[in-house]
């Protein structure tokens, strides 16, 4: 039966509204890719404080795309119009969908979704961005699990053409292919991957930047000649280093303590000490103004 009423659905959900939980470098970039596509979007945030560095990320953006002639001012003075900035997760009652970007905690995100729950229509669809988190756990902390799905987004999101859609074992297939359809309409390609500790991309690219990080510790090769090796060898945009100081450093550590304990205890993920050292430290990367490198006030490039 579920699968005839699949077939029937498939693709049809319209999606004039959505909401985005969570305002950090991720999120507020999943907001500027819903508002890019013309759909209007509910952007919410914990406080007045949050709130507004989620704004300010989504104006420098697209002043930024202005500034290079990528967008028109009137295109972009309509683009932010189509955002909405609420506190608290109210505002999210009529939207079609909503994803989660709020920090990678599994007990924060499974309270986010059981506000969901309450707040936003049966119809609605729950997605979590979570990079390393199990989509499963999620889901049985709502009222729908077979309505929520992973749209795991890459960083920057607003470039970046993948989105992963994670199904979990009772997510409604309708539900991914509507998923699907929506990653189109927002020009990204979006591939379908099981519930499995870091899903495809990161589960891959994670060992490769943990053992980067081990190499420079190691005195084994000086962080630009690692990056160098990479991105000319490698024909990569960025070398390993610079790619952890755009995610954070934060993010790549929480990354891989959860895909080691949810992974088997793999020590390719087990966490390179100089990155929990930085992390430690506070040097998160480009957000904090230094990382691996160190960066001038636009934070657009390493100064090397
Ligand atoms: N927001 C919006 N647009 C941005 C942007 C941002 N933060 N950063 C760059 N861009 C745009 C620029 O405006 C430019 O657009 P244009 O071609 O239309 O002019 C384009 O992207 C290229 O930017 P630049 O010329 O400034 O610089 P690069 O050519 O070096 O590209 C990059 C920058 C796109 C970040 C490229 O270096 C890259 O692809 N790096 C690899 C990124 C990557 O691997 N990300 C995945 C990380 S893993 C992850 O996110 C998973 C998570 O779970 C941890």
């Amino acid at each position: 039966y579920l699968q005839v009423t699949a077939c029937e659905t498939a693709g049809m959900a319209e999606f004039t509204a959505v909401g985005v939980v969570g305002l950090g470098t991720m999120g507020a970039g999943i907001v500027e890719v819903f508002a890019r596509a013309g759909l209007r979007v509910v952007a919410s945030e914990i406080d007045e404080p949050a709130l507004e560095r989620g704004r300010a990320h989504l104006t420098g953006s697209t002043d930024r795309a202005v500034a290079r002639g990528k967008l028109s001012p009137d295109d972009r003075d309509a683009l932010v119009g189509r955002v909405t900035f609420v506190v608290g997760m109210a505002g999210l009652a009529d939207v079609d969908l909503v994803v989660e970007a709020v920090p990678e905690r599994l007990d924060l995100k499974r309270r986010v979704f059981g506000e969901l729950s309450k707040v936003c229509k049966p119809s609605a669809i729950l997605a979590s961005n979570t990079s390393s988190l199990s989509v499963t756990e999620i889901a049985v902390s709502t009222d729908r699990p077979d309505r929520v799905v992973g749209l795991h987004f890459f960083n920057p999101a607003p470039v970046m053409k993948l989105v992963e859609i994670v199904r979990t074992v009772v997510t409604d297939p309708a539900v991914v292919a509507d998923a699907q359809a929506l990653c189109g309409r927002l020009g990204k390609v979006g591939v379908t991957i099981g519930d499995r500790a870091g899903f495809v991309a990161n589960a891959l690219l994670f060992g490769y930047l943990n053992q980067a990080v081990s190499m420079v510790e190691h005195g084994f090769v000086s962080r630009d000649d690692l990056d160098a090796a990479m991105r000319l060898g490698g024909g990569l945009p960025m070398g390993p280093l610079t790619l952890l100081d755009l995610i954070g450093l934060d993010v790549g550590l929480e990354v891989l303590d959860t895909m080691y304990e949810r992974g088997g205890r793999n020590v390719r993920h087990a966490a390179a000490p100089l990155l929990r050292q930085m992390v430690t430290a506070g040097l998160l990367g480009r957000k904090t103004g230094r990382g691996f490198y160190t960066y001038g006030e636009s934070a657009a490039a390493p100064d090397a």
